[in-house]
């Protein structure tokens, strides 16, 4: 299954899914990044896979990038759109394209904490437990279907730090298992719920 992985930063994720693309069937056609400087690009050509630069700051719209970089993923097919750090909005007429078919990871137990800062947020909250989201994307913010779920305890000496340390460890854990569910077909987005066939 051939899946096209978008980055705006380190590609911690993009490395989990570059390492495991055997065990889960899938392969990386391509990895795309709004930011030059992303060290993700770097582990992309290590792994001898396409990287491409889309900077978001040449278009006059927000419209006009997500249309260039529509066309730019289409060109490579994939089955499957996968955000891994892509730290932009996506427009309605993206995410609607890519309905059922594109993936994100966000770093808190959603629907706790969309947006930035989880970390800091779920430790100022007091909160126990925190954890991590992979979810279908629609046009709401981190409100698209949730697939799986990785949650930690918050210990008494976390630090924002420390705790999105743990917390990543996770996400390089459950993001290639939903990744290889959804290439196995086993995962669809059904009436706006994730869907897993325990038969398959
Ligand atoms: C991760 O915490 C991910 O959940 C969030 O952005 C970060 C990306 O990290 N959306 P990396 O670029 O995969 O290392």
């Amino acid at each position: 299954t051939d899946i096209v992985v978008l980055i705006s930063g380190s590609g911690s994720n993009l490395q989990a899914l570059i390492d495991t693309q055997a065990e889960t069937n899938t392969r990386i056609v391509a990895v795309i990044s709004n930011k030059p400087e992303a060290y993700g690009l770097i582990r992309a050509a290590q792994a001898g896979i396409p990287a491409v630069i889309l900077e978001h700051g040449q278009y006059e719209s927000r419209e006009a990038f997500d249309q260039a970089l529509m066309q730019e993923i289409d060109s490579y097919n994939p089955a499957l759109v996968v955000l891994a750090g892509f730290m932009r909005i996506l427009t309605p007429a993206f995410t609607d394209h890519y309905h059922g078919r594109m993936l994100n990871i966000h770093p808190s137990l959603l629907p706790k904490f969309k947006g930035l800062h989880t970390h800091r947020r779920a430790l100022e909250a007091g909160e126990q437990e925190h954890g991590v989201t992979v979810h279908f994307v629609t046009s709401e913010l981190d409100g698209g279907a949730p697939v799986i779920q990785a949650r930690i305890p918050v210990l008494e000496d976390d630090s924002e730090e420390s705790l999105q340390k743990r917390v990543l460890v996770q996400e390089h854990i459950i993001y290639p298992v939903a990744v290889g569910w959804f290439a196995n077909g086993r995962l669809t987005l059904q009436d706006g719920r994730a869907c897993l066939d325990s038969t398959l």
